[in-house]
């Protein structure tokens, strides 16, 4: 949520910090900007919309081998060019960019108004502007500490000065920072996305941690300014991996992608001979596994909703009762924290800013904490006692898609584990692992039928409204969908469990408002079938995910039949088609796939 980009060596900056705010975009895309120090002091260009508009308007004359640039997702006050970072104080010495939120902005904004300063926009970043501008220290680390000590909130912020023109000077407190070492200069952004292509030699920043960067190279230290001498190491990632390549997006090639991801997270982690998983990274030995009593799973959005799918895996093969909660609503009802509970926080970003609450609620009253975490190193993988690293590669869409499915197997081999340590038999765990090594070849086989599904989605499309229901497995399942489904095509998409649409819902349906069922064949099949009788009795169209044996009766339905795996695992097949089925009715409704209205990649603000 919200990008960052800074750079100062020998170049012109104003190309790269462009080209970072481009490969950064899906972190907000409401406004953009950049600022560079030149001979003649700070420039900045800023307006609402896109890079691409702010590039293309870019003035001639933008001079400056330094510069610090920012692309938003609006909190404080509407995207509009004023509002955009960066920010300047009065005199247009200072330049600050800035992801996060400051608390007691208000305060400070009427502070700073006595002392008889006018506050250019409506944002909380501006006060950091004027705060550093008004410091009276003799370096700019010593402005931005004071600037800092002043605000509460959360922060990773970037701050040029004209009187300081050879550095840069940043600083993190829950929103991550990464410096980015390069031949005589030196780079920074909030995301690995928007440094790869220069380098993969780098320095992630503590929350608390400050840093200095010129172009021969960066200090970092405490808020107190004593060093902690951070150095860089060098990362193991493929620049191509932030490429769209020939997909029209990323989700459309992350969709892809998702056999390729799924062997990876599999990889290693089976053991035939024992039908068991080897998760070495839980740091948990087998006493410690067996005392787990119950299992509870934090995580928000889709990953709230595959966390319901690991629930019933956990539930089913463990047999320790399990749920999963909103990671958002946890931490605010003063939850109970049971020293034989296993609390499992599932994040694709690993920067949720909710999920990372969520973590730091359960540890703080001594709860155990693993994570499901995608990016390696982030703010929730650190934070944990342990955890599954889930190898989706990088994922930059906003729709979340092969990071779910891994998210998904990752809770299958959490499962095995714990099920093989408990009551789960050397034949099922080896049944499953049977079923794990053929996912990887059915995603495939589901992902081939894509035109026929962009047909059935085109129709979708047309309706103002739909349902996604299911049952038991299948709910979580229709969740995700109809998660999926509103936030790229923006049609309302209500889920609901098959069973509860007779105590109300079933009042909505008729021939505008189509229902997708999630309908496996398992023990509900005949529950299912009924439900679906009733729905088309009310002439509401019907569009089934299913299984090819399984008999619908005479109900009139568009069926997607779906290959069959183990029934613990079905769950995940059946939420690919629904992925096609969101990209297929947004790419009909002509949306931006990847940049979905008032959303953004990584909600790192509360
Ligand atoms: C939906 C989506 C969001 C995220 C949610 C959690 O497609 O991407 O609902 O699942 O914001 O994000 P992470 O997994 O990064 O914690």
């Amino acid at each position: 949520m919200c990008g960052i980009v800074g750079y100062i060596g020998g170049q012109q900056a104003a190309p790269l910090l462009l080209e970072g705010l481009t490969r950064l975009e899906h972190r907000g895309y409401d406004s953009a900007g950049v600022a560079v120090l030149g001979s003649t002091g700070i420039k900045v260009a800023k307006r609402a919309g896109r890079v691409r508009q702010l590039t293309e308007e870019l003035p001639k004359r933008f001079a400056g081998r330094a510069g610090i640039g920012h692309t938003r997702w609006a909190t404080h006050g509407p995207a509009n060019d004023v509002n955009a970072h960066p920010h300047v104080d009065a005199k247009g010495e200072v330049a600050v960019v800035h992801n996060g939120i400051i608390d007691n902005a208000a305060a400070l904004r009427h502070r700073l108004a006595d002392q008889g300063i006018d506050l250019a926009s409506d944002t909380d970043t501006e006060v950091l502007a004027h705060l550093v501008a008004g410091s009276g220290a003799d370096t700019l680390e010593g402005k931005v500490r004071d600037a800092l000590s002043a605000i509460e909130g959360t922060y990773g912020v970037a701050v040029m000065h004209a009187d300081f023109p050879d550095r840069i000077v940043v600083a993190r407190n829950g929103s991550p920072l990464i410096i980015g070492v390069g031949d005589k200069e030196m780079h920074v952004a909030s995301d690995l996305a928007a440094l790869v292509r220069y380098t993969t030699t780098i320095a992630y920043l503590d929350d608390g941690e400050m840093a200095t960067l010129t172009a021969g190279g960066f200090t970092t230290y405490r808020q107190d300014l004593t060093s902690t001498n951070k150095t860089a190491t060098t990362v193991d990632i493929d620049p191509a991996s932030y490429d769209a390549g020939d997909h029209d997006s990323f989700m459309h090639k992350e969709m892809v992608e998702q056999p390729a991801a799924a062997e990876r997270v599999l990889r290693g982690r089976l053991d035939e001979r024992f039908g068991t998983a080897h998760l070495g990274g839980l740091n948990m030995d087998a006493r410690e596994t067996r005392a787990i009593r119950r299992v509870k799973i934090l995580g928000c959005g889709s990953a709230y909703y595959v966390g319901q799918m690991g629930a019933a895996l956990l539930e089913e093969l463990a047999r320790i009762p399990a749920d999963a909660e909103a990671a958002s609503e946890f931490r605010y009802r003063n939850p109970i924290i049971e020293p034989d509970t296993l609390y499992v926080a599932v994040s694709q970003s690993g920067e949720t800013i909710d999920t990372l609450l969520a973590v730091q609620e359960v540890r703080r009253k001594g709860g155990r904490v693993i994570g499901l975490v995608n990016v390696v190193g982030s703010a929730i993988a650190r934070e944990c006692d342990g955890g599954i690293y889930l190898h989706a590669g990088p994922e930059v869409a906003v729709a979340s898609t092969k990071a779910l499915t891994n998210m998904f197997l990752g809770f299958a081999l959490l499962a095995l584990q714990l099920g093989r340590v408990r009551d789960l038999s050397i034949a099922d765990g080896k049944r499953l692992i049977a079923g794990l090594q053929r996912l990887p070849g059915q995603l495939e086989e589901m992902l081939g039928r894509e035109d026929e599904l962009a047909g059935i989605a085109t129709s979708l499309a047309a309706a103002e409204s739909l349902f996604f229901v299911g049952r038991v497995r299948g709910f979580p399942v229709a969740r995700e969908g109809a998660q999926k489904f509103k936030e790229i095509s923006y049609r309302h998409a209500e889920a609901y469990q098959t069973s509860e649409l007779k105590h109300g819902p079933l009042a909505l349906i008729s021939e505008s408002v189509p229902t997708v069922a999630i309908v496996p064949g398992d023990e509900l099949t005949d529950r299912n079938v009924g439900a679906l009788h009733e729905i088309a009795a009310r002439r509401g169209p019907l569009v089934v995910v299913t299984h090819a044996d399984v008999d619908l009766g005479d109900v009139e339905a568009v069926r997607i039949d779906v290959p069959r795996n183990e029934r613990e695992l079905d769950p995940i097949l059946l939420t690919v088609p629904l992925q096609l089925l969101a990209y297929h009715a947004a790419l009909t409704l002509g949306h931006d796939i990847d940049k979905p209205r008032n959303l953004a990649k990584s909600v790192t603000v509360e």
